[in-house]
Parts: structure tokens; sequence; C-alpha cells
């Protein structure tokens, strides 16, 4: 064996919890929805950046289930942001060959925004360079529970055999079904917590939790902590070397 160490790799697929935008346009004396749109500024950065820093898979959290909770008038600013963003963006991101998808339980969302979520995943279905994940009322555990329903629906009509049900039936039940599972999990704002994101797949995923407010995160932050991550050693339970 060579005596060098080899460098690890780098994470492939990367989630970021973008949180801090109600602190970020508070502490200016704006209001919260101000900080909302200087987040949804931030995005198109972060997906450029990947193909430099080696990630191949971007899942960012937009809205969780638990956000209906805040103000109606919150939540009506952020559902027309989202219209906006996909309408403004989408030719873009085409244009970038990033393939886009959404995860999240569609069935509350306005049929106008869905449409458009619909429209942006056909039109980007080929793309290839980057694979933009966004969550948009998802739960990790909403997301579970509807992935348990439909293996129950499909073992009552005989689908499939319930004795056979095991962890990578229900992988295939996800939303994420066709993603890999998130090497690295990034939450701005100083809060440590994952607030319901992507709990099945993060089981083995590194955390990181930075104090930068989702609309002061930068490329060169996001380059620095893959840069970071190559340190780790993963061990998904096993004993790697002898200490
Ligand atoms: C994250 O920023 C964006 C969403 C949850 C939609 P917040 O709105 O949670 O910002 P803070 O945490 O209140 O600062
Ligand atoms: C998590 O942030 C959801 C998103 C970033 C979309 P929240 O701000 O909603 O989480 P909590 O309430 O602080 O746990
Ligand atoms: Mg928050």
């Amino acid at each position: 064996m060579a005596s060098e160490e080899t460098p690890k790799a780098g994470p492939s697929h990367v989630a970021i919890i973008m949180d801090g935008n109600g602190r970020w346009a508070t502490s200016r004396g704006k209001p919260r929805l101000f900080g909302h749109h200087a987040g949804a500024k931030r995005v198109r950065e972060i997906v450029e950046a990947c193909p430099e820093v080696g990630v191949k898979y971007l899942t960012i959290f937009a809205f969780s289930t638990e956000n209906w909770k805040r103000t109606q008038s919150e939540v009506a600013g952020l559902m027309s942001l989202f219209r906006r963003y996909i309408t403004a963006e989408a030719k873009a991101l085409n244009k970038k060959g990033v393939c886009v998808r959404f995860i999240g339980d569609r069935v509350r969302l306005d049929p106008k925004l869905v449409k458009l979520m619909d429209d942006l995943e056909e039109l980007t279905a080929d793309n290839t360079s980057v694979n933009l994940t966004i969550a948009l009322n998802y739960g990790g555990r909403d997301e579970v529970a509807r992935a348990i329903k439909r293996v129950a629906q499909d073992a009552a009509s005989g689908v499939i055999d319930a004795d056979s049900v095991d962890e990578s039936t229900l992988t295939r039940y996800l939303d994420t079904r066709v993603l890999p599972d998130p090497d690295l999990v990034i939450r701005t704002s100083g809060e440590a917590r994952i607030s319901n994101f992507l709990l099945w797949q993060s089981a083995y995923s590194e955390y990181e939790f930075i104090d930068t407010l989702w609309p002061d995160f930068t490329a060169e932050i996001f380059a620095d902590i893959i840069e970071n991550y190559g340190g780790r050693e993963r061990r998904f339970g096993a004993v790697l070397s002898e200490t």
C-alpha cells in the first residue's frame, strides 16, 4: 500500500436546512418576508457552486409541514414567493443542466403552485449536472406515514407481500426514492436540531450546524464546509481501524 493517505471523498449529497431568514430581517427592522426574499436569492449561488465542489445532489428545506402554524400573511407570502421563484428561475436552472425535484405532500398546496412544480420537474427531468431537490410542505414523519399508508394499501391489494416488507421496501415508498441518503446535513442560524427534516434518510449523515443566517450564506462558506467534511471518518457502526 502507498504510504500517503488517499484523500477522503467529499459529500455527494448535501442537504441544507435554510434557517434564519426571519431573524435576519428583524435585525434590520424589516418584515420577515423581506428575509425570505433575501434567502431565496442565495439559492442560485449555492446550486451553481455544487459542480465546483463535487456535490451531485443538493436538497434544500424550503417549507415544513409545521410551517403552516405561522401567521396567515407569512404563509401566503411564502407561497407566493415559491410561485415567483419557480417562474423566475426555471429557465436558468434548465440552462445550467439542473434536474429539479420536489419532495413533500402536494395535496395541501395551491394547484397553481403544484402545476409550476410539475412543469419544472418535467422540463428538467433529463438534466444531469446537479440534482436539486426542494422540500416543500415536507415533514420527515409525514413522509414516513404517507409511505407506510401506501405500503399497507399495496399489501392489502396483493401488490406486495407483507412478510417481505423491510427497510429497502420503505425506502422505495418515500418521496426521496430516487435519491441517495444525504452524506452531510447543514443547518444555518445556530439552531442545533433537525426540525423533522429527512428523518429516515439522515440516520448516518454528518451534521454541520453553523451560526450564519441563511441570507448571509455564501458559496465560500459552502466550500469551506465541504472541505472540512473531507476530514471526517464515517464508520456506519463498524470499527474501521484498531486504535
Ligand atoms: C427559514 O427561516 C425559512 C422557513 C422556515 C420558511 P425562518 O423563517 O425560520 O427564520 P427564523 O428562524 O425565524 O429566523
Ligand atoms: C425548519 O426551520 C424548516 C425550514 C427551514 C423550512 P424552522 O424555523 O421552521 O424550525 P424550528 O421551528 O426552529 O424548529
Ligand atoms: Mg427558523
